[in-house]
C-alpha cells in the first residue's frame, strides 16, 4: 500500500465561477474565467492511500465516513468517472481517503475547493510513485482538479496569491482542447498583497438546506434570459478592469469592482427560475455597512457568510463593524496565502 499527504489551501473569487459550458459540462469547463485569492489558514489536509484494486472508494471527511448514498460520496465518485477516462489504470486501485478540513469555525466555511484540490494533487503523486504518470506540472495538475469540483483548479497553483482560471475554450474546440486549456495559474504571488487582510464573517443561518453550487449554476445556465450577456460582459469588461486595477495596486478600484461582481452573481441567482436566494438579512446588513467604504469590499458565494477584503490599515476598524453585525466570535482575521504542501505522514 502507498500512502501520500497534500495540505490544500481554499480561495474566495472576486470574479465568481457560476455555470458550466453546456457543450463540456461533464468535464466541468465553466461558461467564463474567474479570478480568486488563495487564502492562509483555512485549509484541508487529505491523506490518500492506495492498493490494487477495482476502483473501491472508501471516503472519510472530518473523521467521520462518507456513505455511498451521500452526496459528498457522489462527488468523489465522479471524480475518480472522470479522470479515469483519460487515466485507464484509475480502475485498477482501490482508494482510502481520509480529508479533514481545517476551517477556523469562527469563518463560517466549507467548501469543496480545498479538499478537491488536496486530493487531486496526492491522486498525481501516488500515482507517479507507482510508475503509471510522469510528473504532472502546475497546469495539469490543476485541469486534475478541476474534474473533481470547478473552483479547485483555482487552489492548486503552488505560488497561490491571486488566480486566474481560464475558461478555455472556444467555440471550434475540440472536447480534449476545451478541458485541457481550462486551467489556473497565478498571477501574483501573496507577497503583492502585503497591503491587504482577508476577514471572514460567519453570518448564522436558519436555512440548513440551501441550494448547492453544483445543481444552482446549472439552473442559472438553463432559465436565466440574459446569462450570456452576464458571461460577456464579467469576461470581457469586469475581468479585465480588476486585473488592471490589480496592475496598478488601484485597491479602491478593486474593492468597488469585486463588491459589483458580487452582486452581479447573486442578481443572477435571484433571477433563477426558481430563485436561488443566499443572501440573509445579516449579508445584506453587512453589505449596506461595507459598500461605502473606499477601502474594503464584500463578497458571498453559495451561502449567506461573507468574506471582506480590506486595507490592512483599516482591517481592525472593519473587522470591529463586522463583528457588530455577526457578533464577537463570529469573524476571523487572515490574509493572502499560498498554495498546496506535501503533507509529512
Ligand atoms: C459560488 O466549484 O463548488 O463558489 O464545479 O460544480 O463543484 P462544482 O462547483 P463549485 O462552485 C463554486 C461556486 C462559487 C463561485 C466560485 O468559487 O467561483
Amino acid at each position: 500500500m502507498l500512502a501520500v499527504g497534500v495540505e490544500s489551501p481554499t480561495n474566495i473569487a472576486l470574479i465568481k465561477y457560476w455555470g458550466k459550458h453546456p457543450k463540456y459540462e461533464h468535464l466541468l469547463v465553466p461558461t467564463k474565467s474567474s479570478v480568486s485569492f488563495t487564502i492562509a489558514g483555512l485549509h484541508a489536509k487529505t491523506l490518500l492511500k492506495v492498493e490494487s484494486g477495482k476502483g473501491e472508494i472508501e471516503f472519510h471527511l472530518n473523521g467521520k465516513k462518507i456513505k455511498e448514498t451521500q452526496s459528498e460520496f457522489d462527488y468523489v465518485r465522479n471524480f475518480f468517472d472522470n479522470i479515469s477516462r483519460s487515466y485507464k489504470f484509475t480502475k485498477d486501485y482501490r482508494y482510502e481517503i481520509s480529508s479533514q478540513n481545517d476551517f477556523p469555525t469562527a469563518s463560517g466555511f466549507a467548501s469543496s475547493a480545498a479538499g478537491f484540490s488536496a486530493l487531486a494533487v496526492a491522486f498525481a503523486k501516488a500515482m507517479t510513485k507507482l510508475g503509471n504518470l510522469p510528473h504532472l506540472n502546475e497546469r495539469q495538475l490543476s485541469v486534475l482538479a478541476r474534474l473533481g469540483s470547478g473552483s479547485a483548479a483555482r487552489s492548486v497553483p503552488s505560488r497561490g496569491g491571486l488566480v486566474i482560471w481560464h475558461r478555455g475554450f472556444d467555440n471550434a474546440c475540440s472536447e480534449t482542447e476545451a478541458s485541457d486549456f481550462s486551467y489556473a495559474e497565478t498571477l501574483y504571488e501573496p507577497s503583492y498583497f502585503s497591503d491587504l487582510a482577508v476577514i471572514y464573517a460567519k453570518v448564522e443561518s436558519e436555512q440548513e438546506k440551501k441550494t448547492k453550487s453544483r445543481a444552482g449554476m446549472r439552473e442559472s445556465v438553463r432559465s436565466v434570459y440574459d446569462y450570456w450577456q452576464w458571461v460577456d460582459y464579467e469576461e470581457k469588461v469586469l475581468l479585465p478592469a480588476i486585473l488592471a486595477a490589480v496592475r496598478e495596486k488601484n485597491w479602491g478600484e478593486m474593492f468597488r469592482l469585486t463588491k459589483q461582481a458580487s452582486n452581479n452573481f447573486h442578481a443572477v441567482c435571484w433571477r433563477t427560475d426558481p430563485p436561488i436566494i443566499y443572501l440573509n438579512d445579516k449579508s445584506t446588513e453587512i453589505m449596506s455597512t461595507i459598500q461605502p467604504l473606499g477601502y474594503a469590499a464584500y463578497t458571498f458565494d453559495a451561502g449567506p457568510n461573507a468574506v471582506v477584503f480590506a486595507l490592512r490599515r483599516n482591517s481592525e476598524e472593519v473587522e470591529e463593524r463586522l463583528k457588530s453585525i455577526v457578533g464577537k466570535e463570529n469573524t476571523y482575521r487572515t490574509e493572502v496565502g499560498g498554495g498546496p504542501k506535501d503533507v509529512e505522514l
